[in-house]
Order: structure tokens, then C-alpha cells, then sequence
């Protein structure tokens, strides 16, 4: 494989066009995190496949809660709408009461995400953690959406890009390169918050990230990769985001539990990616 001496994405920063790096298929998942009931989740789904469905040209992911995975993988089946948990153990099996394997996912579900900010907060996950999970997944056919992301103080203190660069080498160590991985940019500052990260300032960040994919695997993976970004997105901000080339779609948490807001995301991706909205 030729090595690339440039990663030819960074020199256009700020020219907007949103194309896509050619082998890139741009992805919006959605996360639904701890809402829905199993009837809520269910009817959300159907509410918003037949639109979602129509769209062509960009990835679909919905992720809602694991006890949902069963019925809403029911609500998908034959549509081209896949599947994703919100993350799974680091153990094949065994005595880890409550927990969800790897394999208990595969067969169900195409992707997971994984070292979601949350997650890393309020459950302690390490990079060590998160990579053993990104092995497994790999291990289970289950495609990672890995999620890094600079807190606040990490911002302010002009460590974002420091932060990022162990997160990918910390998440990936080991791994061999391979294409089946999403990385979702995620300032966890814009998650949840209302105040999501300039289209401008997550290009450059996303940017940084194939530099560091490429620096650790090689440049011509690096450049393949599909990366989203993740934070506040809605209807109205989405296409600030996607019409940067070096973002290949979004991670969305609050609006995703709105169909008209989800479909909406999606459509956008798809126009000005080159995509189709459908009929
Ligand atoms: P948000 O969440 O869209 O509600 O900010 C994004 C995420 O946590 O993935």
C-alpha cells in the first residue's frame, strides 16, 4: 500500500463543500441513552423507519437501551436502518452480574459505541477499559464507535489536542489497523449542553485525529475512517457540521429522540454529502 506523505483533508480546512473522502460513507447514529421504555423505544423506531429508510447514500444507526436491542432489531429487520448498543463489557463471559457481552450483541446489532464520555465520568472507564472492549468488539464482528472528546477544563487549559492524541493511542493500542472503526469526536463540554463546538473548530480537531490515526496505523486507514461529530447537534446546526469534508456524519444523543429532528439530520447529511433523501 502506498503511504501517503499528506493527509490531504487538513489543507482544506474552512473551504466548505462537505464531498466526502471517496471510500468514506457518511453515518448519523443515534443515542438514545437511558430513555424509552421497551413501548416507547419500539414505537420510536417504526415513527421515524420509513422516512429514515428512504434516505440513501449515509449510514443509519439507531442505539437504543440494551433491554430494546431484541424489538427494535425486529422494527429494522429488511430495512437498510442497522443497529448499535451504548456499550457492552470488556469480558468474553462469566460472573460479571448485570453485565452485557460482546457475543450477547453480536448477530443483533452492527455497531457499539464505546467510551462514550459518560461512560469514562460516571463509570470509571479507563482508555485501558475501552481498548480491551474495542479488541472484543473487533473480535465479535461488532463495528466500535469510539468516542473521545476534551472536557472543559482540558479546553481552557489548551490540552484538547494532547487529551485526544492518548485517548487514540490509549483506545487502539494493539489493534491492528482495520477500517471498522468510527471514531466520534465528542467534546464532552457540547454534550447535552445546548452549546455545541463551531463546524470550524471540530473540522480542525477531527483533522488532528486522522493525523493521529495515521500516525499510529497509517495514513492511507487513516484517511479511510469514518469520523462524526458529537455535541448539541440538531436539525438546525447539523449542515455546519457536515459541510466540513473532514466530517463524515454525527453521534446524537438528544435529538435522536425526536423523529422529525433525527430524519432531518439525516436528509441534511445526505444532500450535502452527496447522498440522496429519497423519494
Ligand atoms: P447530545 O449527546 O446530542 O445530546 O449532546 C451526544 C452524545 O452524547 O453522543
Amino acid at each position: 500500500m502506498n503511504e501517503r506523505k499528506r493527509i490531504p483533508d487538513t489543507p482544506a480546512l474552512g473551504k466548505k463543500g462537505g464531498k466526502l473522502h471517496s471510500k468514506r460513507v457518511p453515518l448519523v447514529a443515534g443515542n438514545w441513552k437511558m430513555n424509552t421504555t421497551l413501548v416507547q423505544a419500539t414505537s420510536l423506531a417504526r415513527n421515524m423507519l420509513g422516512e429514515l429508510d428512504g434516505v440513501n447514500g449515509v449510514e443509519k444507526v439507531l442505539c437504543p437501551p440494551f433491554i430494546s436491542l431484541a424489538a427494535v432489531h425486529e422494527v429494522l429487520r429488511g430495512s437498510s436502518v442497522k443497529l448499535g448498543a451504548q456499550n457492552m463489557h470488556f469480558e468474553e463471559k462469566g460472573a460479571y452480574t448485570g453485565e452485557v457481552s460482546p457475543a450477547m450483541l453480536a448477530g443483533l446489532c452492527e455497531f457499539v459505541i464505546l467510551g462514550h464520555s459518560e461512560r469514562r465520568q460516571h463509570f470509571g472507564e479507563t482508555d485501558q477499559i475501552v481498548n480491551k472492549k474495542i479488541v472484543l468488539a473487533l473480535k465479535n464482528k461488532l463495528r466500535p464507535i469510539l468516542c473521545i472528546g476534551e472536557r472543559l477544563e482540558d479546553k481552557k487549559s489548551g490540552k484538547t489536542e494532547e487529551i485526544i492524541a492518548g485517548q487514540i493511542a490509549g483506545g487502539l493500542d494493539s489493534v491492528d489497523a482495520t477500517r471498522e472503526i468510527v471514531i466520534a469526536y465528542e467534546p464532552v463540554w457540547a454534550i447535552g449542553t445546548g452549546i455545541s463546538a463551531s463546524g470550524e473548530k471540530a473540522a480542525a480537531t477531527i483533522g488532528f485525529i486522522r493525523h493521529a490515526v495515521g500516525r499510529l496505523w497509517n495514513s492511507n486507514v487513516a484517511q479511510d475512517l469514518v469520523v462524526l461529530y458529537g455535541g448539541s447537534v440538531t436539525g438546525s446546526n447539523i449542515a455546519e457540521f457536515i459541510s466540513y469534508p473532514e466530517i463524515d456524519g454525527a453521534l446524537v444523543g438528544g435529538a435522536s429522540l425526536q423523529p422529525s429532528e433525527f430524519v432531518s439530520i439525516v436528509s441534511q447529511t445526505a444532500a450535502i454529502k452527496g447522498g440522496s433523501a429519497g423519494s
